[in-house]
């Protein structure tokens, strides 16, 4: 298998896109993580009169997309900001609702590949895993100063380790050692941390610690959970959201919204529907969907992808 900068589910995200764009006169798309711009670039080429505001928050994203959407610039507007600031961002674009939104969340493998911003446990690096390296903690800090009890939290609840209890332990007896310093020998603590049977099943054991941390550091849990509902806010009638989540913290947040968003606040029990009270969104599809075998073979990254699309009905 390869890791590669593929984007994930892409033609599928376009096709569910479709609609909404092709019935709007003048469209605009939100790419709420631009990434490398692999989904936008995408879109700009299917569709000639599409305008697209493209998020990200990290600067060296921000800073190859640019470069690799040139030839669309004016078409594509690309703002550094996080995804819960997109009213803001539209607001001062002068841009009010929008026919369609995209959610990629998580890293991109662009980021995984620079090894230095630390998030891959298989590559020697400070232990930072910011995605705006202009702010906020590092994991380094983290693991330095936060009490044994809210490190156990974030592993076991962000990590959904069940030795969480264990790794922090080791993490703290670091700690008068020194501290740790590396991506390296954080992995080598948590493995030292994971009884041997345990060990040999689930791929690497660092991997769901290095989730928790990358999740802590970035607080991309509360920032989903204040994005989702403050964009679906944003779309038009006839406009759809498409949110592909990779973990499954993530794509509860997204199920919960949608599944609000659907349903009707009409009284259980009264004749008929009351409009006010009527659902503002319906589902594309029930459930989610997962990328393709042949895909998964492609490109590892869209193994655990789970895609969810929402339309608005009425205002
Ligand atoms: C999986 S990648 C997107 C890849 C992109 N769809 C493509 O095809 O090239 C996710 C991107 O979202 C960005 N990101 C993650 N959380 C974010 C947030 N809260 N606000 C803005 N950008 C975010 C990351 O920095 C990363 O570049």
């Amino acid at each position: 298998m390869k890791i590669e900068h593929t984007s994930v589910m892409l033609d599928r995200c376009i096709a569910l896109l479709a609609p909404a764009i092709e019935s709007a006169k003048s469209p605009v798309v939100v790419d709420a993580t631009l990434g490398w711009g692999g989904h936008s670039l995408a879109l700009l080429e299917k569709f000639p009169n599409l305008k697209v505001v493209g998020l990200d928050r990290d600067k060296s994203a921000i800073a190859k997309a640019s470069s690799r959407l040139a030839e669309y610039s004016d078409r594509i507007t690309i703002v550094h900001a996080v995804y819960d600031e997109m009213p803001e961002v539209l607001n001062s674009l002068g841009l009010k609702n929008v026919d369609g939104i995209l959610f990629d969340l998580g890293v991109s493998s662009m980021q995984l590949d620079q090894s230095e911003r630390g998030f891959s446990y298989s590559q020697d690096a400070q232990l930072d895993m910011r995605m705006d390296q202009s702010k906020g903690i590092t994991a380094k800090e983290i693991l330095d100063g936060y009490s044994r009890s809210d490190l156990i939290r974030i592993i076991r609840d962000f990590g959904e380790e069940r030795f969480a209890s264990r790794i922090v332990d080791n993490i703290i007896a670091q700690r008068q050692k020194g501290g740790i310093s590396s991506t390296s020998e954080l992995a080598q603590i948590v493995k030292e941390s994971i009884p041997a049977p345990a060990r040999r099943v689930g791929g690497n054991p660092a991997k769901r610690t290095f989730q928790a941390l990358r999740i802590e550091v970035n607080q991309e849990l509360e920032i989903l959970q204040r994005a989702i509902p403050r964009a679906l806010e944003r779309l038009e009638i006839g406009g759809r959201m498409v949110v592909m989540s990779f973990q499954s913290l993530e794509d509860k947040i997204v199920k919960q919204f949608f599944t609000a968003a659907t349903e009707s606040k009409t009284p259980v029990g009264l004749p008929v529907e009351i409009a006010e009270l009527a659902a503002k969104f319906k589902l594309v599809f029930r459930g989610s969907e997962k990328a393709s075998e042949p895909e998964i073979t492609e490109n590892s990254r869209a193994q655990s992808v789970r895609l969810r699309a929402i339309e608005r009905v009425a205002f």
